[in-house]
């Protein structure tokens, strides 16, 4: 799997997203489309996103029953996503579903990847309101081994799992990083965070940027700069 810069095109509407894609004139950055534009603008976006040339991550974390998520995976696919993904909490069964779903009738399908737990699920939460009594790190590990025991091809991840994931699931097993930011850059309210040449440094595989790029005042040279440090 190639390294890449996901830009999350974290937008409410159509002409929001379209005003900030304009501004890419050379080389097509993918982009994540999430579950806030998806259900403001429909397949419609995705379909216009993927006509300007973009590859698109559509990050809609599916989770309901085998059946109901390997349909709705058929119908993803059939947009002609390049990746999307599904909580692993949904089971063995269901991602196999899911991996059946997707698979389109010349063997070919999206990159599909796992979120294991939540980066927002804290140890307490997760004992607390989820009865999981293990260590966090033993359940993400878990979560990612399921993952690829389905047959998936990666998961969501903290960076600062990313090495661990690697370890349990192999090289292969693609990790897409989110809390990236510059060594200069503002937090925002992310917590855990790895600049684009960190991330590279412990093995991630992408990396998902949205406001050091989207708010950025120079957009095109920020995603230059992420391509850079991490790619570069
Ligand atoms: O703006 P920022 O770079 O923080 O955006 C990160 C993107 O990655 C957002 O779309 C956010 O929803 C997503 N994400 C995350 N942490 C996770 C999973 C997804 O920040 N654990």
């Amino acid at each position: 799997m190639g390294k890449d810069v996901i830009i999350a095109c974290d937008f409410s509407s159509k002409a929001d997203v379209m005003a900030f894609l304009d501004k890419f004139t050379g080389k097509k950055p993918f982009v994540k489309i999430g579950m806030e534009l998806f259900y403001a603008e429909g397949p419609a976006i995705v379909k216009e996103i993927k006509e300007r040339g973009h590859k698109i991550f559509l990050d809609l974390k599916l989770h309901d029953i085998p059946n109901t998520v390997k349909k709705s995976m058929a119908v993803l696919s059939s947009l002609d996503v390049d990746m999307t993904n599904l909580h692993a909490s949904g089971t063995v069964a269901m991602m196999e579903a899911a991996i059946e779903g997707l698979t389109r009738p010349d063997g070919t399908r999206p990159i599909l990847i796992a979120v294991t737990q939540l980066t927002s699920t804290s140890q307490e939460r997760m004992e607390n309101d989820l009865l999981i009594k293990e260590e966090m790190s033993k359940v993400v590990a878990h979560y990612a081994h399921n993952a690829k025991v389905a047959g998936l091809d990666g998961v969501v991840c903290s960076p600062l799992e990313a090495e661990m994931v690697h370890s349990v699931c192999g090289k292969e097993f693609v990790t897409v990083t989110p809390g990236v930011r510059f060594a200069d850059g503002d937090k925002g309210d992310q917590v855990r965070v790895m600049t684009p040449a960190e991330a590279k440094k412990i093995g991630s595989d992408y990396i998902v940027v949205g406001r050091p790029i989207t708010a950025a005042a120079d957009p095109v040279a920020a995603y230059e700069r992420c391509v850079n440090e991490f790619v570069g």
